[in-house]
């Protein structure tokens, strides 16, 4: 149970009351959570035995597994054995890359270039995706109600609805991992560390591609980024996001009141989950009109239907600062030059997104000011966070 998502839902039913029973409420609920998890020593000298540790100490530094998140006992192995295998060259055919090869933890899982390098020096056809652009991944992606498919959409087409989907194509896309699936198991079989890991995340079981995908899920579910500027002033507001936050400069909150009108309506739900209902949006795809006719058709590439041609993802902005250069295609290097996008230049494409069209059906222009750009561009700087940063993301190699 994620604290943070409860405080974003409660918010709507709690509003009315006085600010010390929401406390109250508060201490209760994470009173509750503490009791429902069961948690590991918080010392590595205690989850490994020393001959395990000689093994795990030749290539990993033990003393990193030393953070303990919010999962059972069961659950931490596994995210270890995922965060191991997330940094771990070995499992790519001709084992030069890594899942951190394109999702970089200092640039929100991220890569800075258009197409990013992937195993025999080919390269991938659209921009990577960063992995810390919603507050929480698994809160975005993986716990929240199944039947709401519209959280459920992964890649820049939206393909698949589950990350185990999305990891097959991974390690298979002979640009990226280019592994056969079921090579999977025998590759960590080979490393004797990842070896030890699967032994302690899946007891007696067989080395199964199914269950390494299910630990570098369990991996990449864990993260989250919290506690930017626009968090602390969403907090201090009491999740009330159109008030001003004492926290921001004029200029922040000038913007967050541009994003909020231009903006929202399709990238609230990056800001929290909450939101998305809010703010009336449940796409999780549009077109935003980046071109007449798209040379990569987006979902339409997908579908082969003509409805689906330059329908993309609507990415979380959230650390939007550190995941330049942006767009499926990586084609804006800065900030500046997406707002420019927005303001003067969507393109009349047949499935341009209504809410990018005026009431004659023609492209919005919304023609911002010099200053209106630059405030925007400060409020999306504001949401960068700094939890994806934490230690037990980071590699575990020595
Ligand atoms: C060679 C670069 C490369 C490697 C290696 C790579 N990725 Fe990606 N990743 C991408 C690109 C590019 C996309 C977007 C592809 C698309 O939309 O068609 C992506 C998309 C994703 C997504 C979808 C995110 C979303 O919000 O829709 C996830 C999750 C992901 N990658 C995780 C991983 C993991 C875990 C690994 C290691 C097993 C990995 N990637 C390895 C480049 C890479
Ligand atoms: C109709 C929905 C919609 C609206 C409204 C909208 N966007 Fe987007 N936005 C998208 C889609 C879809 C994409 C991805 C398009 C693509 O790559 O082809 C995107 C991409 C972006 C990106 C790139 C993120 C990345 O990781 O590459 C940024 C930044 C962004 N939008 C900011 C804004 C701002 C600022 C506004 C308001 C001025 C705005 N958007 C309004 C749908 C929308």
């Amino acid at each position: 149970m994620r604290t943070n998502f409860n405080l974003f839902t409660m918010k709507k039913n709690i509003l009315s009351f006085s600010i010390p029973l929401f406390t109250f409420l508060v201490i209760i609920l994470l009173a509750s959570c503490t009791k429902e998890v069961e948690r590991l020593p918080f010392q590595a000298d205690e989850l490994f035995t020393a001959e395990e540790k000689v093994v795990l100490a030749k290539k990993l530094d033990v003393d990193k597994f030393n953070y303990i998140r919010n999962v059972t006992a069961e659950e931490q192995y596994k995210v270890f054995l995922g965060r191991v295998l997330f940094y771990d060259n070995q499992m790519s055919a001709d084992k030069s890359v890594s899942c951190e090869s394109c999702h970089k933890q200092e640039l929100a899982f991220a890569d800075n270039v258009a197409f990013s390098r992937g195993v025999s020096g080919n390269h991938t056809d659209r921009n990577s995706i960063a992995l810390a652009s919603f507050s929480s991944f698994e809160g975005h992606y993986g716990e929240g109600d199944p039947t709401d498919v519209a959280a459920n959409s992964l890649f820049w087409d939206g393909r698949v609805d589950n990350v185990s989907a999305q990891l097959s194509e991974t390690f298979a896309n002979p640009n990226e991992m280019g592994m056969k699936l079921h090579e999977l198991g025998a590759r960590v079989g080979d490393l004797d560390y990842a070896k030890l890991l699967y032994d302690k995340a899946f007891p007696g079981q067989n080395l199964t591609s199914a269950n390494v995908i299910a630990a570098i899920a369990a991996f990449v579910g864990q993260i989250e980024s919290l506690n930017s500027t626009f968090d602390k002033g969403l907090n201090a507001s009491f999740f009330e996001v159109e008030e001003s936050f004492a926290e921001f400069s004029d200029a922040q909150n000038n913007g967050k009141q541009l994003f909020l009108t231009n903006c929202a309506s399709c990238h609230a739900f990056s800001l929290s989950e909450s939101f998305r209902h809010q703010f009336g949006n449940n796409d999780q795809l549009a077109s935003n009109g980046l071109d007449v006719a798209y040379e990569d058709k987006g979902l339409g590439r997908h579908t082969s239907l003509v409805k689906d041609n330059g329908i993309f993802k609507i990415p979380g902005v959230r650390n939007v600062e550190l995941t330049a250069p942006y767009m499926h295609d990586g084609r804006f290097e800065s900030l500046e030059e997406v707002v420019d996008f927005y303001s003067e230049n969507i393109q009349a494409h047949p499935n341009l997104s209504d809410k990018l069209k005026d009431e004659n059906g023609d492209p919005i222009r919304m023609n911002f000011t010099d200053t209106e750009k630059a405030d925007l561009v400060a409020f999306l700087n504001a949401l960068t966070g700094s939890t994806h940063m934490e230690s037990d993301l980071a590699t575990p190699f020595k």
